[in-house]
């Protein structure tokens, strides 16, 4: 995709087609004035005549309109322009995407960021279109035989400005937004892979992949043996049970030209969660192939910062294995010893995820000394019933990294909702004969969770991003689609880093 931005007039730019933007009560954006002009006023006459009332998200598509300088014309209907903001300019850039889509049209000129956004600069302008036209034009990763619809034809998106100053900082944002987009996409395929194609081995080929791409990314993969040399019974109590080889992912992405000490950034890996012994009902288990959703996740936002070439040293860490059961798998009651020396009593093998985590976040601050680490798992059913599918939980030992998060997510519209940590429920995984269980009783399930990786983070600056709710959108809330793996977290992840530098 060829992604540009220009100074210059909309009735004068030539293209496949044009993009303009319209708000409610037929008020013309300028360059919607501008394409009217050169048009003999059909715009006008179009809105005048009621089949265009502009709605926020409105699409009308013109035909050969003579004089024109396209042989399409895209009206976008921007709503009312008083309460026209930063959520309305991404609901126009989808619906206005989704509809040129549908054309042929191969170069298309968008005008719609052409005046200025409540909330939006001109690098955002170009940053949320270079996403938005990525998302739209995302397609999942299917393994049908039959021959494929046609591949959608636009090659090249302009975006028109009025000044110099806007055109040059809306390509640094179409620029990053590329950069993000193809981390974003990474993400999004290996969730949507079925777990019989996207094992542990495929996550580390998948990082491996970015590495080679990025020579700024460095991938380590260590196997059995090696995570049995680290001690990590905890993480290995969970593959027991599995014929799929786990894999410990250390990514390490230098972008600082200093020893500066590295962030890290921890993702659950499970590519299927059946639970293990404790078995999970059969209605919607094949969901579970969702569960390395927060290692998909890191390797996507590693993908995106060395595209956007960031200021900071990184380390990715990911524990990935199956949780299936087998005559080997661990049985409820048995006792493992973690990395860190503490020893947890399993009393649920489907709380596996904690186990994988416990090791690796131990893992992460004792080797890599990383100023502050975040997780991100999809760690419990409750943080669903908690926050819905609109907010992460978000669970932190620090007052600032929480606050980061919280900014980061606002801006880039993945929100974070922070939730309580405390000795009151720290008590709730006490053990009658191991350091910790592996569950809490019946309430604040995902609290008592964060409460065991809080025991393995050392005390070093860490947050936990409970993502169960977010990593994908299930059928019931898009009628007609599948699941879909949602690329969550990129972004977030990607502007905390951006900002943390010092
Ligand atoms: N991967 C699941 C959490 C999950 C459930 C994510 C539903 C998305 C949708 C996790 O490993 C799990 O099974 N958690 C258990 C914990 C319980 C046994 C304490 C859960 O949430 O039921
Ligand atoms: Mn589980
Ligand atoms: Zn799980």
């Amino acid at each position: 995709m060829e992604l540009r931005a220009v100074t210059g007039s909309a009735g004068e730019l030539r293209s496949d087609c044009v993009l303009v933007g319209i708000h409610e009560a037929g008020k013309l954006t300028a360059a919607a004035a501008q394409l009217d002009r050169r048009v003999g006023k059909r715009l006008s006459a179009v809105i005048r005549r009621g089949d265009f009332v502009a709605k926020l998200g409105e699409t009308l598509l013109l035909a050969d309109v003579p004089n024109a300088p396209a042989p399409r014309i895209l009206l976008v209907g921007l709503g009312p322009r008083k309460s026209y903001e930063r959520k309305g300019y991404r609901r126009a850039l989808t619906a206005a995407f989704q509809a040129l889509v549908r054309t042929r049209a191969r170069r298309a000129v968008s005008w719609l960021a052409r005046e200025p956004v409540a909330g939006v600069d001109a690098y955002y302008a170009g940053r949320f279109a270079a996403e938005t036209l990525a998302s739209v034009l995302y397609r999942i990763p299917d393994l049908k035989t039959g021959t494929k619809p046609p591949a959608p034809s636009v090659k090249r998106l302009t975006l028109g400005f009025a000044n110099d100053r806007a055109r040059r900082e809306a390509q640094r944002g179409l620029d990053d937004g590329a950069g993000i987009a193809a981390g974003v996409q990474v993400t999004r395929d290996l969730g949507n892979l079925p777990a019989n194609v996207c094992t542990p081995s495929y996550l580390a080929r998948t990082a491996r992949g970015v590495a080679r791409r990025q020579r700024s990314v460095r991938v380590r993969v260590l196997d059995r043996p090696a995570i049995a040399r680290l001690k990590m019974g905890s993480f290995l109590s969970v593959t027991h049970g599995s014929d799929e080889p786990p894999k410990l992912i250390v990514l390490e992405y230098r972008g600082s030209r200093r020893r500066a000490a590295p962030v890290a950034l921890v993702g659950k890996g499970i590519t299927f969660d059946s639970g293990g012994i404790s078995l999970k009902d059969p209605g919607g288990m094949d969901e579970m192939k969702f569960d390395m959703s927060g290692a998909a996740s890191v390797i996507g936002t590693f993908a995106a910062v060395a595209a956007l070439k960031l200021p900071l040293n990184l380390v990715g860490i990911i524990p990935a294995c199956e949780n299936m059961p087998s005559g080997r798998a661990t049985k409820p009651g048995d006792i493992i010893h973690s990395m860190s020396g503490q020893t947890i009593e399993i009393l649920n093998t489907d709380a596996e995820g904690r186990l994988v985590l416990a090791d690796v976040l131990w893992y992460a601050q004792s080797r890599f000394k990383p100023r502050f680490m975040v997780n991100l798992a999809t760690l419990t059913g409750a943080i669903l019933i908690a926050l819905g599918t609109e907010h992460a939980g978000l669970f932190s030992n620090n007052d600032e990294l929480a606050k980061r998060l919280e900014r980061a997510g606002t801006k880039e519209n993945e929100l974070v909702w922070r939730l309580p940590l405390g000795d009151a429920y720290d008590r709730l995984v006490k053990s009658k004969i191991a350091d910790m269980k592996n569950i809490g009783g019946p309430n604040a399930g995902s609290i008592t969770a964060a409460q065991i990786l809080q025991r393995f983070g050392n005390k070093v600056p860490w947050a936990h991003l409970d993502s169960a709710g977010v990593a994908w959108q299930d059928s019931d809330q898009k009628p007609l689609a599948p699941s879909w793996g949602t690329g969550w977290g990129v972004r977030l992840l990607n502007r905390l880093v951006a900002v943390s530098y010092e």
